[in-house]
């Protein structure tokens, strides 16, 4: 049952391959290492990324591994603290493709990059024969145009997540004052 669901969810990442023409053609991992911002953040299942949801995390960087697995520093808010959370997710035989365990197993997609601006994640979870979806989109800086914003709020909405899931973090505490070198 475990992997029938497992491949529903990858079911889900392929058909949304298919379906998204954002990506640049030839994906370079390396050019998606270090600073990022957390900017927008959306789920089928909003009680995920609401406070004290597992999926409510803040980027910090992100940074390639020489096995080609992808490294996430992350913040999360416990107890109205802020908490670091360190993430490796493996690469897939699939490009863009990625693996994490984390609130059970998730698969992710890199859905649309441009690497000094913005990226967009596009994660599928499996977790005791449930699955969620999640989408996140990071700046490279602390916020991104409208645009950009617009862009992600369709490609939510065309996988079935309603406007109401879908978080703008500039807008909340996303542990700005947590991260590296900054003043607290
Ligand atoms: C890649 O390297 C990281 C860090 O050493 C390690 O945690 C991870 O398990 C490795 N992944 C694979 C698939 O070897
Ligand atoms: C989140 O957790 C804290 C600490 O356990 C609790 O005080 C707070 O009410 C929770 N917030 C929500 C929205 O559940």
């Amino acid at each position: 049952m475990k992997l029938l669901i497992l491949c529903l969810g990858l079911t889900l990442v392929c058909a949304n391959e298919i379906k998204n023409d954002y990506v640049e053609k030839n994906f370079d991992p390396s050019k998606i290492k270090g600073k990022w911002y957390s900017i927008l953040l959306a789920s089928d299942e909003k009680e995920k990324i609401e406070e004290n949801g597992s999926m409510r995390v803040f980027v910090e960087y992100i940074d390639v591994l020489k096995n080609s697995s992808l490294f996430f520093k992350f913040h999360t808010i416990v107890n109205g603290k802020c908490t670091e959370i360190f993430l490796v997710s493996e690469k897939t035989d699939k490009d863009r493709v990625y693996a994490v365990q984390y609130d059970g197993f998730n698969i992710f997609t890199v859905a649309d990059v441009v690497y000094d601006k913005y990226i967009v994640f596009y994660l599928v979870n499996v977790n005791n024969e449930e699955t969620f979806q999640l989408v996140e989109l990071y700046g490279r800086e602390p916020d991104v145009s409208s645009e950009i914003k617009e862009k992600v709020v369709k490609f939510c909405e065309e996988h079935g997540i309603v406007k109401e899931n879908i978080l703008d973090l500039t807008k909340v505490d996303r542990c700005l004052q947590a991260r590296d070198g900054q003043e607290a």
